[in-house]
């Protein structure tokens, strides 16, 4: 059948290839051909993103295995050798203990191999950690063992309705194509009684308690003064082809939406979560500087939250004096300045 129908469609293709290559024996056809093909190959490559790559990436190698440090990012990526403190687990964790105190449960979603989780659970949280990653949740850290579920932010996740105090998603959201964007808060706003807290590359303005953030590392670098001359006033997302890319010409660590904080936070108002600049410019005063600057946090909370979740836990116990380990933490405190620092101008 399938040989029959090739033999009849044969002339068919015969003439069409004719066709076409007298069409583009024409200088200015061929000129609009070749941007045809440009175009159709860009799409594809799009479409193959946006479908198979979007979960396919999150394998062994994302997380480290066989990969170079110095290779595909040229040593940017802390993912060459993703452990507790390269990862920046330990002041991840800390920072959720702290700034939501009333906080018992806790969900990290996109937990990779559950870090931050086994660091909520050794500080007395019940942590919980959902990933689109099978190899991530079939390695877990090990105090977060029986606590790691597989889980796509663009289907249901496997819990209940308002199950968690707190929800977190570290680094997370960016690696959505922007059309998702929406599902995903709403499905985060299902299984949220509280706050959410994520952080996400971001730029422009940042219209909370942070410091602003920035374009450089996000778009390809030769687009990069397109992007700053376009100022306050443009919001993103970034086109999929804008977007920096890796030695294999692949979205940097599949980051898909990178876009403004003015955007992200009218999406996160639009899922019903309200952003907090009072918790953020906690959360800001609680981290070392290098980190302040490189983290693009958002606070937010559903209406009717109970407000001792975002009550400040603890304020005299510094991440060192809890046992936790981080170099910059340990210079900060060896100096006598202690984890918190002045407020940041907003
Ligand atoms: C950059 S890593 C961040 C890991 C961790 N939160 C951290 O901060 O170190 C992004 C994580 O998001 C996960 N992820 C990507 N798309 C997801 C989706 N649709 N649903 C759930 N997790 C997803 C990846 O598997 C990966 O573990």
């Amino acid at each position: 059948m399938t040989a029959m129908v090739r033999r009849a469609a044969r002339p068919v293709v015969d003439g069409t290839r004719h066709l076409l290559a007298r069409v583009a024996a024409q200088p200015a056809a061929a000129r609009a051909m070749r941007r045809v093909v440009t175009e159709l190959d860009g799409a594809l490559q799009r479409g193959r993103w946006l479908s198979d790559r979007r979960t396919e990436m999150y394998e062994a190698s994302y997380f480290g295995v066989g990969r170079d440090p110095g290779g595909d990012r040229a040593g940017e990526s802390g993912y060459a050798r993703y452990d507790r403190i390269s990862s920046n687990a330990e002041v991840a964790g800390y920072l959720v203990w702290r700034t939501f105190g009333g906080a018992r449960t806790v969900l990290d979603v996109g937990c990779a191999t559950g870090l931050v989780v086994e660091v909520l659970r050794e500080l007395g949280m019940d942590a919980e950690g959902c990933d689109v990653s099978r190899y991530a949740v079939d390695h877990p850290a090990l105090g977060a063992a029986g606590h790691l579920h597989v889980g796509d932010l663009l289907g249901r996740l496997p819990y209940e309705d308002g199950a968690f105090d707190v929800v977190v998603a570290l680094e997370t959201l960016e690696h959505l194509p922007p059309a998702d964007v929406d599902r995903a808060l709403r499905e985060l706003r299902r299984v949220c009684r509280g706050a959410l807290y994520a952080t996400i590359p971001s730029f422009g303005p940042n219209g909370g308690g942070g410091p602003d953030g920035h374009v450089v590392g996000k778009v390809r670098p030769e687009r990069i003064a397109h992007y700053q001359a376009l100022g306050a006033s443009y919001d993103g997302p970034v086109p999929f082809d804008d977007l920096a890319r890796d030695v294999h010409g692949d979205p940097v660590e599949g980051h898909l939406t990178i876009a403004s904080f003015a955007w992200w936070t009218a999406r996160f108002a639009a899922a019903g979560f309200e952003r907090r600049p009072d918790v953020e410019r906690r959360m800001v005063a609680d981290l070392v500087p290098d980190l302040a600057a490189a983290w693009n946090l958002y606070a937010t909370v559903v209406p009717g939250a109970d407000e001792a979740v975002v009550a400040d836990r603890d304020p005299g116990r510094s991440l060192v004096a809890l046992g936790l380990r981080h170099p910059l933490y340990e210079a900060a405190a060896v100096a006598g300045t202690g984890d918190r620092g002045p407020a940041p101008a907003t």
